[in-house]
């Protein structure tokens, strides 16, 4: 609550035009560098061509679109076991896990895994980024960070010791991708769907450099996303009439028949048939326009809007084509946590139940 009203008592305290992008550089920059949401001017301006384009370049596409897919299967087979069980489960941190194994394979190719957490390592990635991107969202509220990170104590230890586990995961792959690239005699045999994959090809080979860029994007991409599937299955669960009609357009749009199995469904959601599903997309707006996501929104255009949609319109479509949610406690009101984006307090506690 205090962090709450301390952010928003920031954020009304004007700060003159040329102060701002340094006020920001400042906070920001130990953890996403020279990324995208730490600078302005040129190097912003070619980060935002170089993340557009690579967002919207067809080969990414397609890839992203397999990823989506995958991982909203696996998120299926979780949520099948619970209910097999009737079992309550936590769905926002469900979410977060699946929004970051999709980018950070879209961006790098690999499988960290966080759903089933098969993946030491990146479970430790995983943890340290959102304890990192936490403690530097407190500078914005602590006026003496600096002089912690001088004394390397509090808060400020706990973000340099999280930024080293980071950088040793994100710099090890990219020393494995320059490595693997460099020794591809055969190119074709390789094929370039991610990223960084993509830019090592295009020459862009400084380490630093693909570093913030990936944290910037796995910033972008991750909470904001989770946070908003959350609140759109906790509208559902609260107007479960609107959750009928996303089910049924689901199953319109994909010709499928009632009895359908989930691998079905999910081999069913082509470009075309999510274009169909109008009605999914205008409630996803409806909720992004309730709960935005990013609740103290700048003066920039979001370059992975389409992105996004393509996203949650895939798992909610897998999801709802499946299952009915209901809150574990029908009565309950869920309140926001203001972090990076507007999360759900305490999570979101539901059971589902397959459909007939
Ligand atoms: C529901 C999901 C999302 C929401 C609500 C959202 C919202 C926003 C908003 C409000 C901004 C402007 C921030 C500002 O002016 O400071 C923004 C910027 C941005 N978004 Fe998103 N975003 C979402 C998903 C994504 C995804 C999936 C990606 C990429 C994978 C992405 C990449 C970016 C980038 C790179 C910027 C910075 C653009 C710039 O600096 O010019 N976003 N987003």
């Amino acid at each position: 609550m205090l962090v709450n009203y301390l952010s928003y008592l920031i954020t009304e305290v004007p700060i003159p035009d040329l102060l701002q992008g340094w006020y920001h550089y400042g906070i920001l920059s130990d953890l996403l560098g020279d990324g995208i949401f730490a600078v302005d001017g040129e190097k912003w301006l070619h980060q935002k061509k170089v993340s557009s384009n690579e967002l919207t370049t067809k080969i990414v596409k397609d890839f992203s679109s397999t990823v989506f897919k995958t991982n909203a299967l696996k998120l299926a087979r979780i949520i099948s076991e619970a209910a097999t069980c009737n079992k309550a489960m936590e769905i926002q941190e469900l979410f977060m896990k699946a929004t970051l194994d999709s980018i950070v394979k879209i961006l790098l190719g690999i499988e960290l895994d966080t759903m089933d957490g098969t993946n030491e390592e990146g479970t430790r990635f995983a943890h340290a980024f959102d304890v990192a991107n936490e403690m530097t969202i407190y500078r914005y509220v602590d006026f003496s960070w600096k002089i912690k990170r001088f004394l390397n104590i509090g808060s400020e230890a706990l973000l340099r010791k999280n930024i080293k586990v980071i950088d040793q995961f994100v710099y090890n792959l990219i020393k494995i991708k320059i490595e693997t690239d460099n020794s591809s005699e055969d190119e074709l045999a390789l094929k370039k769907e991610d990223i960084i994959s993509r830019l090592l090809e295009s020459q862009e080979t400084d380490p630093k450099y693909l570093r913030d860029l990936i944290l910037c994007l796995i910033s972008a991409g991750k909470d904001t996303t989770a946070s908003t599937l959350t609140w759109f299955i906790y509208m559902l669960c609260k107007h479960p009439h609107i959750q009928e009609k996303v089910a049924q357009e689901v199953r319109e749009a994909t010709n499928l028949e009632d009895s359908s199995c989930i691998d079905e469904v999910a081999a069913s959601l082509t470009e075309e048939a999510l274009e169909k599903m109008q009605y999914l997309h205008a409630a996803l707006s409806e909720t992004l326009r309730l709960y935005p996501a990013v609740p103290l929104a700048g003066p920039r255009i979001c370059i992975g809007k389409d992105f996004a949609y393509r996203q949650t319109k895939l798992i909610c479509a897998v999801l709802l084509g499946c299952y009915k949610f209901k809150l574990s406690e029908e009565k309950k009101v869920a309140h926001y946590l203001t972090k990076i984006s507007l999360h759900i307090d305490g999570g979101l506690y539901v059971h589902a139940s397959p459909r007939p």
